[in-house]
Order: structure tokens, then C-alpha cells, then sequence
């Protein structure tokens, strides 16, 4: 089959185009014909090493697709279903490893970097991690690629860590990226009031389009400015999806007693954070690691209900097509996800 592997961490030279075998199937797995494959910031940091991926990998952890051929013990799912998946494999028999947090078990595997991923025509992966998208006739089956990395991580955020509760300001970072354009939506099916924050002009008069309530553009500093949109209070959440580059801005803006929810972070070096700011304000601040099954079966209601409006452009499994996208979000210039539909 054809697929674009990583021979080598580096620049975007270490993306090749290579025909390789078939994933041969053991108990517990499905064979995907993959529809849809997102490419997250996440693989970018992966293919320059910061992930300890193995070497060489297929890439790509958002996945949507047919399962085309069923290996022993599957339970639940058939030839010609739609699944989409959450994007590491937890072990379902480990006593330490919980519903509603398989995604901090020890020992999960992450798909494109410790396991093959979706850079490719076919996947395989178990049933467990697996969920039913809808009508075997769905028509954007690739939509629901990241529903899991992306919906499924932003109703974890906003729900089941920071409680958001209808009527609270949040303040959306890097609202034009993938997670950040979902984020301004997923907030305001939540009956929250969304603030978010660009460093674009013209990103910013795309943003309006998705129902924000103020999009900010910012050079270097947001958090006054923030501030004025919520009578000098600061809005009560923050869904962070910079991180270094955001983050003093970010808990300076933040209300008294608020909650700064860290999903992304784009520079992974160590960052200097003014500590102060988080003791006197009484701040918290949460990381989150993507999704669990219950908010990726969320995250796909959403996207079936029309609730939320995927926003994303196809690129052929190509490897220069994806050298490009990868070279996009590395520059911050995305707007949505790139999703390669082979
Ligand atoms: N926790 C999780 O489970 C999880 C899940 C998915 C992704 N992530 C992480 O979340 C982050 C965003 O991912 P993504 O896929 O949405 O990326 P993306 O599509 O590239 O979006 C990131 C956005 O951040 C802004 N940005 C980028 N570089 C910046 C810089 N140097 N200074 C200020 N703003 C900058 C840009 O928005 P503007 O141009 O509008 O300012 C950009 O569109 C990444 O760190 C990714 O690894 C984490
Ligand atoms: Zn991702």
C-alpha cells in the first residue's frame, strides 16, 4: 500500500513516499481503509523529535475510516462500518487504567509515533479504541478524523476538567489553528461567551464567521484588551492552545479564581512562567491530555447534530502536499485542519 513515512527526525525532507506492506492483523484488531487522516501541529513536533516517536513510523494519530477486514475477538463492529478512533491505544485489562482517564494510563501507546499511523491507504488498530461514526452513507466520513484529538480534547477541556458553566466568558488562543477555530465553537454550543484572540488580520474576519462574540488581533500583548470585553474582570476561562508564546498574556488576562486550561503548547522549549500571577489570582491551571471514549462519542454527536461546523481543507496522500501543510502549521498559518483523504 501507499504511505508517507518518517525515515529520520529533521525538516520536512524526512516525509517520504514509500510502498510498503499491508498491517497484518492480530486478535482485537480491524484493518481501516483510512478516509480521513488529520495532520495536528502534534505531528510536526513528533517528525522534529520532541515525541520520541519510534523510527521509522507512518505518522498521523486522527483517523476516520471503513473497516474492511475484522480480526479475531472484535466485539461490536463490522466490515463496512465507520469508526473514527481516539489516537493511543490503552490496555483495556490494566487495573490501573480507568474509565474517563484511559488517556493518562501508563503504558498508552500513541498512534503515529509508538504505533503506525494514518499517513497511509489502510490502518490497523483494536476495537477498543474505536467508535461507530454513523450511517455507513455518511458523506464527510474524513470530518470526524479529529474528532477525538481535536472535539473529543476541547469538551474535555471545557467540560469535564474546567466546568465551564453557560454564561462564562472564555478566551479562545491561536483561534484560527485547528484546535483553536473548533474551541470558539465547541464554547459557544456550551452557552459560553467567546473571546479569541489572532495575531491576523485576515484570520481574524474568517473567525467572525463561526459565531465568536470578539476577535482580538494582537502583536505581542492581548490580556488589556481582553480585560475591557469583560468590564476589567478577565474572562473566566481560557482554553490555551499556544502555549509559551500566550501564556503570561494568558494569566494575566484570566479572572480572579479562573481556570487557564493548557491544551497546546507550539514551542516546546522550557518557559519562564511569572508564578506570582497564579498564586495572588488563585488561578488554575490544567493540562489536558486529549480525550477519553465518553467525549469522543461526544465529540462525534456534535459533529452528526451539525452543532459543530468542521473546518478543514483535503490534500491527497502526497508527500509534498503534506511536506507543504506541515511546513503551514510549523509557520502558524493554518485555518482549521488539513485532513489527507487518500
Ligand atoms: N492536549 C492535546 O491533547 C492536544 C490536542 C491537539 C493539539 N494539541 C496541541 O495544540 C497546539 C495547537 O495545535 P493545532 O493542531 O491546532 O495547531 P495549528 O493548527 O497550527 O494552530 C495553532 C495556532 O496557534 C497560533 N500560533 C502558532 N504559532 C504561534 C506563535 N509562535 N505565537 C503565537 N501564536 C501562534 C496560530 O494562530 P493565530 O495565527 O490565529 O494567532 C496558529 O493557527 C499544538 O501545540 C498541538 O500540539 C494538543
Ligand atoms: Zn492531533
Amino acid at each position: 500500500m501507499r504511505a508517507v513515512i518518517m525515515s529520520r527526525v529533521g525538516d520536512v525532507s524526512v516525509l517520504e513516499e514509500r510502498e510498503v506492506d499491508y498491517p497484518r492483523l492480530e486478535a482485537g484488531d480491524v484493518l481501516i481503509k483510512v478516509r480521513g487522516c488529520g495532520l495536528c501541529y502534534r505531528d510536526t513536533l513528533a517528525r522534529r523529535g520532541y515525541m520520541r516517536a519510534k523510527i521509522p513510523v507512518i505518522p498521523g494519530h486522527e483517523v476516520s475510516g471503513e473497516i474492511v477486514e475484522v480480526g479475531d475477538n472484535v466485539l461490536g463492529l463490522s466490515r463496512g462500518d465507520l469508526v473514527s478512533s481516539l489516537i493511543y491505544v490503552y490496555d483495556p485489562r490494566s487495573s490501573e487504567c480507568r474509565e474517563d482517564s484511559e488517556n493518562i494510563c501508563r503504558g498508552n501507546m500513541w498512534i503515529g509515533e509508538d504505533l503506525d499511523g494514518c499517513y497511509a491507504e489502510y490502518i490497523k488498530l483494536p476495537y477498543w479504541i474505536l467508535d461507530k461514526i454513523g450511517d455507513p452513507g455518511e458523506t464527510r466520513p474524513e470530518a470526524y478524523s479529529f474528532a477525538a484529538c481535536v472535539i473529543g480534547t476541547i469538551i474535555r477541556a471545557l467540560k469535564t476538567l474546567g466546568e465551564a458553566k453557560r454564561g462564562e466568558y472564555v478566551l479562545v488562543t491561536g483561534a484560527s489553528g485547528g484546535v483553536g477555530i473548533h474551541a470558539v465553537q465547541v464554547a459557544k454550543s456550551l452557552g459560553l461567551k467567546v473571546i479569541a484572540v489572532t495575531r491576523s488580520e485576515e484570520k481574524a474576519k474568517l473567525i467572525k464567521g463561526y459565531g465568536v462574540d470578539e476577535v482580538i488581533v494582537y502583536r505581542d500583548k492581548f490580556s488589556e484588551d481582553v480585560r475591557k470585553y469583560t468590564d476589567g474582570r478577565g474572562p473566566d476561562i481560557v482554553v490555551e492552545t499556544v502555549g509559551g508564546p500566550t501564556l503570561d498574556q494568558s494569566l494575566r488576562a484570566v479572572s480572579r479564581g479562573g481556570r487557564v486550561l493548557v491544551i497546546g503548547n507550539v514551542d516546546p522549549k522550557p518557559q519562564q512562567v511569572m508564578l506570582g500571577l497564579i498564586i495572588l489570582k488563585e488561578i488554575r491551571v490544567l493540562g489536558v491530555l486529549n480525550s477519553t471514549h465518553r467525549e469522543l462519542r461526544e465529540a462525534i454527536r456534535l459533529l452528526r447534530e451539525g452543532l459543530i461546523k468542521p473546518v478543514y481543507k483535503t490534500i491527497p496522500l502526497d508527500v509534498n502536499y503534506i511536506r507543504e501543510a506541515h511546513q503551514i502549521l510549523e509557520s502558524g498559518g493554518a485555518f482549521g485542519r488539513f485532513i489527507i483523504t487518500p
